[in-house]
């Protein structure tokens, strides 16, 4: 299976902010989703073929409560991630949904579901020929 790697702060964020001040990103820095509901980030995702793919989301989650998102592609219903917590803002862990990509481009976007916004957010892995088997973001 095709696996592709894409940094959250190279993605499009609406209401967030690129940050580097919790140790263990990967790349530059991870996105700061702003604390409210709607706040997103959006990949685009090239898919060989129209098929299933596993989003793994690499995050942290250092507050007690979950951080719900909604993963919607190209503005599809879309399928609810948890992002429960990871025990610091410092410790990153892996949210894993699979999704429907289509032939070509994607818009793969993960919108926060409460007033909370969402998790820090590093990466998302895309891998592509498989279904409901998740790997280390
Ligand atoms: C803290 C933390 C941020 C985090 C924020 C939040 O301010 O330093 O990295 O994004 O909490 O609750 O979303």
């Amino acid at each position: 299976a095709a696996v592709t790697e894409h940094q959250a702060e190279s993605a499009s964020i609406s209401n967030g902010l690129v940050e580097s001040n919790h140790a263990g990103y990967t790349g530059s820095g991870f996105v700061n989703y702003d604390n409210e509901t709607g706040a997103y980030v959006e990949f685009t995702v090239t898919a060989a073929t129209a098929g299933p793919a596993t989003l793994s989301f690499r995050y942290a989650n250092g507050t007690a409560a979950g951080r719900p998102v909604n993963v919607t592609v190209n503005g599809s219903a879309g399928v609810s991630v948890a992002f429960p917590p990871t025990g610091a803002w410092s410790t990153w862990s892996t949210a894993v949904a699979t999704v429907s990509l289509a032939a070509g481009a994607n818009r793969v976007r993960a919108t926060a579901t409460t007033s909370t916004g969402g998790p820090n957010l590093d990466r998302l892995a895309v891998d592509t020929g498989t279904s409901g088997v998740g790997r280390p973001a």
